[in-house]
């Protein structure tokens, strides 16, 4: 399963991309209005940055512009992958842009009906919001793993991207459901590393190797 950033903050992404696990990032129209600069400005830096997948969404809601906003955001850099929504327009935009060989990520997905619809348009990308599913009382995981499973069933080759994840385990079990790739925040993504026995027993080896020199200087 692939890693992703969700979030448009270059120092969070070249952090974690210091890191050699970082495959893609994608962004919306929140994470990007969080920056505060212009979008493409914001845009440019993160496609020169990840060599991988990145993830630039359309705001236009009717097919014509969506389309001619899509061309011009693919046209920004080859790894540029077009996010449009899960709407009527979205989905004959995304058709589209398919035929036009350019690589799109079907958005703000809640359900496995509506995945379906996006293999259906040759997604290359679909993302299902598991968080947001939870926020209103439903189960976000269970609608992953029927994606999956359907996905699986039906031979769609659309890529599964578990998003709106809120915490570890939500990337574990997306990658035990068979997700294709994971996105996180950058909060989510430094808990993944962390274990408190790999920070004691990384206390314990340095305090030993310490005594063990202070003991050869003691010796010299
Ligand atoms: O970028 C899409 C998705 O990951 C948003 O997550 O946390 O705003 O529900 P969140």
């Amino acid at each position: 399963m692939r890693l992703f950033l969700d979030t448009a903050d270059i120092d969070e992404i070249r952090e974690i991309n210091r890191w050699g696990v970082l495959s893609g990032v994608t962004t919306n129209p929140t994470l990007v209005a969080k920056e505060g600069e212009d979008p493409e400005a914001v845009w440019k830096e993160i496609l020169a940055e990840v060599p991988g997948d990145i993830s630039l969404e359309t705001t236009e809601p009717e097919t014509d512009a969506m389309y001619e906003e899509g061309l011009r955001l693919a046209q920004m850099a080859p790894n540029a992958v077009v996010k449009v929504p899960m709407t009527p327009d979205g989905l004959a935009c995304g058709k589209r842009l398919v035929a036009e060989g350019i690589r799109i990520n079907v958005t703000l997905v809640f359900s496995p009906a509506q995945a379906i619809l996006a293999a259906e348009v040759g997604a290359y990308i679909v993302s299902p919001f598991l968080g947001r599913i939870d926020d209103v009382a439903s189960d976000g995981m269970h609608a992953l793993r029927q994606i999956c499973d359907i996905y699986r069933v039906q031979k769609y080759e659309t890529n599964v991207l578990a998003a709106s994840l809120r915490h570890p385990m939500h990337i574990v079990e997306s990658a035990l459901a068979g997700a294709d790739i994971a996105t996180m925040p950058f909060d989510v993504f430094a808990k993944l590393v962390k274990h408190p026995l790999t920070d004691i027993g990384l206390e314990r080896f340095l305090a030993d190797w310490e005594k063990l020199n202070d003991q050869l200087k003691g010796e010299a």
